[in-house]
């Protein structure tokens, strides 16, 4: 699914947006990478030095998890799904047979990029422009999503697989101590990323038409 046919004075940006939709949720990972951890470690840097935030606020913090520290996140989350099983908060047989190997399959793959959002950040520019203040979480999230687009994108393009998980505030305790992390640093997203070893699923699309419009342009 694409738009229409055009020539872009640029060549890279039809790179660009290659790129962008070549970008999939995909689920089949293995705990191989087809580049060195330095690629790797360059993409998420230039994520948190060069996506935008509300007045350059600069409120995503990132932390690259590779390997045997990858793996670490999503023991914790197995955990922490255990937990619950034995508060009775989950049945164990949807543990068995949905969460768990969902779990282990994450734990399978090469790296965990996890997103936060450092919300003591913040305190100046909500007393610098009150007018503004409730607009400041929200935009920190958004730029924080922006990262984890560049990254889930940027990592494709190196020939990663990768997926976008959500176990906060499930893991929040544990995350922030097994790596030390500033209790101000509020988890919001985790990326997982590997080899892939399956493609991604059927992608439906609801028609451009209904989501699109454009007004004053040229013939
Ligand atoms: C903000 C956001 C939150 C998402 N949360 C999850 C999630 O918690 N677990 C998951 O497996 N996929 C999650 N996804 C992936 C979406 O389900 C997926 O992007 C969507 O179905 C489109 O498929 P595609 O990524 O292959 O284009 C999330 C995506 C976005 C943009």
């Amino acid at each position: 699914m694409g738009s229409t046919a055009v020539e872009f004075k640029n060549p890279a940006t039809a790179t660009l947006l290659d790129a962008v939709k070549a970008r999939r949720t995909i689920y089949g990972l293995k705990a191989e990478s087809p580049v060195s951890d330095d690629v790797i470690e360059s993409i998420v840097k230039d994520s948190v030095l060069h996506v935008p935030s509300s007045f350059n606020s600069q409120t995503s913090r990132v932390v690259l998890l590779l390997k045997e520290e990858h793996e670490k996140v999503w023991n914790i989350a197995l955990q922490a799904m255990e937990g619950l099983v034995a508060a009775g908060a989950l049945p164990k047989e949807a543990y068995e047979s949905s969460t768990k190997p969902k779990l282990e399959a994450f734990r399978a793959a090469y790296g965990t990029v996890l997103f936060f959002v450092d919300y003591d950040a913040l305190k100046d520019i909500k007393e610098k422009f009150a007018i503004y203040a409730d607009k400041f979480d929200p935009f920190a999230l958004e730029s924080n999503a922006m990262s984890q687009y560049l990254v889930w994108t940027a990592l494709t393009s190196e020939g990663f697989g990768a997926n976008l998980q959500h176990y906060s505030p499930l893991i929040d305790a544990q995350i922030q101590s097994q790596w030390n992390l500033p209790a101000s640093w509020k988890l919001d997203a985790q990326l997982v990323f590997g080899t892939p070893v399956s493609g991604p699923g059927e992608k439906a699309f609801a028609p451009i038409e209904d989501r699109f419009k454009v007004f004053g342009k040229s013939a």
